[in-house]
């Protein structure tokens, strides 16, 4: 089964994307439509199916449409056009209730930036998602001390995280993450501001969390490294349409363009 599967998904940032429609059928290029039209094509018809119980790496060039697609697999952005289908489901048509149930139980998400709670503590951050399925107090505090050990932050349990570093604040995000059960992990750049050790020992988490648990991980990362280490597949986007798809060795033995040559050339 898929967990996660976009049909023909296209993201055009502007008040009126249908004028980019006849542009892009005949494949101008994403410069060319933003110095015509002044919309940004942000995805333009990716279709993609992402199987259950594997980690699933999104590469490309910076702007290329990576956080976007991160982003429609749990409605944060809604496509202009395509469906996204989480178990199955079309979540383009459910309704808020459905929705947040979603997100509540189905998928957690680090966020690039981070997106930490200022006013409340690294414990009270690590338990956030845990308040929103109403559990008891004590137990969200517990397991948010099992976590916050985890990430190496213990200690800091009380702090506030504008306190800390840039690479302990993105380990809190992912704790946050990782404390729910939630099937399906989005991970946008989650190492990116870690040191080197930390890295590989965020990675060692991820992955037993993934053979525990038998998670879905989709994560962007611009690191080969963390590609070739973790990837059962992977796609490259290249301004906004996916340039491949497939396993790592299929990539690196078959690259089908210059762009993904460049990314997977990397990978050892
Ligand atoms: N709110 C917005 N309004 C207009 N354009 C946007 C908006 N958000 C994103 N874009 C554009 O959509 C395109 C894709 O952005 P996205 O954030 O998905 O890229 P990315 O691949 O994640 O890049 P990075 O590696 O820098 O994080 C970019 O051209 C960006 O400028
Ligand atoms: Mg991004």
């Amino acid at each position: 089964m898929n967990a996660v599967s976009f049909s023909a998904v296209s993201k055009i940032y502007g008040p009126n994307p249908e004028i980019t429609w006849p542009l892009l059928a005949e494949g101008a290029s994403k410069a060319e439509i933003q110095t015509h039209t002044d919309h940004v094509v942000a995805l333009h018809d990716v279709t993609l199916e992402i199987a259950a119980g594997g980690v699933f790496v999104i590469m490309g060039r910076s702007g290329s449409g990576k956080s976007t697609l991160l982003r429609t697999i749990n409605r944060l952005i809604k496509p202009t056009q395509g469906e996204v289908r989480v178990n199955g489901q079309n979540i383009c048509e459910l309704d808020d209730a459905k929705l947040m149930q979603l997100r509540k139980t189905q998928i957690s998400m680090v966020f690039q930036h981070f997106g930490l709670l200022p006013h409340k503590t690294v414990l009270e951050n690590i338990a956030f998602p845990l308040s929103l399925q109403n559990i008891p107090a004590p137990e969200r505090r517990e397991r948010a001390q099992v976590w916050l050990a985890r990430v190496g932050l213990t200690g800091y349990g009380e702090a506030l995280p504008g306190r800390l570093s840039s690479g302990m604040r993105q380990r809190i995000g992912l704790a946050r993450a990782l404390i729910t059960e939630a099937p399906i992990l989005l991970m946008d750049e989650p190492f990116a501001a870690l040191d080197p050790l930390t890295r590989r020992e965020m990675q060692d988490e991820v992955l037993r969390l993934k053979a525990d648990l038998n998670k879905t991980v989709i994560m962007i990362t611009h690191d080969p490294l963390d590609a070739a280490r973790m990837a059962t597949r992977m796609c490259v986007l290249h301004e906004g349409r996916l340039a491949q798809v497939g396993s790592v060795n299929e990539l690196r033995a078959q690259p089908a363009t210059a762009e993904v040559h460049a990314f997977v050339a990397a990978m050892r």
